[in-house]
């Protein structure tokens, strides 16, 4: 489950059953909006404050899925990483929707020049085809768990299927063709989207790697928005104000002209 994110989270849904946990402010929306010190006052107040009571800061580099893809820049996610180093708290990188070159790099943390201490996969290990995650750690966090770390025989663990999966994306990856992939996937989605800012209505919109997002001022009726997409041949996903676009490695160049092009027509039928 992904921890991150207040509105629209899922763990917010686990109010009052679970121990509450401490949330900072949500970063700044723009993945190229310059860092200013400003931007992380709260959060230093607050690790300030209970730094004490804190283990461990998970965080959605680069863009929250769960909370509507919101995109924030690399410089602030080294602050973050900063800032818990300094208060010595452990850094948890939620890699499930942002790695495997989604954000345009094999990691969304290699973009901020950080290791975090702790890093969970999940499904994007298999490309998202299969049940089958993995948590890395780091040895300063493994020196301290000793010879069996994670010690936990789970239902999935090491299906054969998942694995299978699992290494045919890994080999896919190690051929290096995604970097070229990636490029011109996330070209093609720049030019898609280039006009998208000036259509009345749209509050935001941004494109890293193989991700999109658009906002609008009013919340989405998702449900209409997506039976409206599938009748153009395409399902779109909206969170909150935003509907977003996560393509796969093999889109060609004509389908993602496609898809382009429906987003534009459901956020005007549908969202405006
Ligand atoms: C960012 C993020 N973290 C965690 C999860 C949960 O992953 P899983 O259901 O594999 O535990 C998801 C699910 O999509 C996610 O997007």
């Amino acid at each position: 489950m992904s921890l991150c994110g207040s509105e629209h989270s899922l763990f917010s849904e686990y109010q009052g059953i679970v121990k509450p946990a401490f949330q900072l402010d949500p970063p700044p929306l723009g993945i190229n909006r310059p860092f200013q010190k400003e931007d992380l006052a709260s959060s230093e107040q607050l690790l300030e404050k209970h730094h004490h009571e804190i283990a461990a800061l998970f965080v959605e580099p680069l863009v929250q899925g769960y909370t509507g893809l919101k995109m924030y820049s690399p410089e602030h996610l080294a602050a973050l990483h900063d800032l818990c180093k300094n208060y010595d708290i452990l850094f948890v990188a939620d890699e499930v929707a942002a790695g495997f070159v989604k954000t345009g790099s094999m990691f969304a943390c290699d973009q901020a020049q950080i290791s975090p201490d702790l890093m969970c996969l999940a499904k994007s290990l298999t490309g998202g085809m299969m049940s089958m995650g993995a948590t890395l750690a780091s040895s300063r966090v493994l020196d301290v768990l000793g010879d069996q770390p994670f010690m936990h025989g789970a239902t999935y663990m090491a299906t054969v299927l998942g694995c299978a999966a699992g290494n045919a994306n890994l080999d896919l990856l190690e051929t290096g063709q995604w970097q070229a992939d990636v490029a011109r996937i996330a070209h093609k989605l720049k030019t898609g989207l280039a006009e998208y800012s000036d259509i009345p209505g749209v509050t935001l919109c941004q494109s890293m790697g193989l991700l999109a997002a658009v906002s609008v001022e009013q919340e989405i009726d998702a449900a209409r928005f997506r039976q409206y997409s599938i009748t153009q041949g395409v399902t779109i996903r909206c969170i909150g104000k935003t509907a977003y676009l996560a393509i796969p490695l093999n889109t060609t160049s004509e389908d993602i002209e496609f898809l382009t092009h429906c987003f534009k027509d459901c956020l005007k039928t549908v969202a405006i």
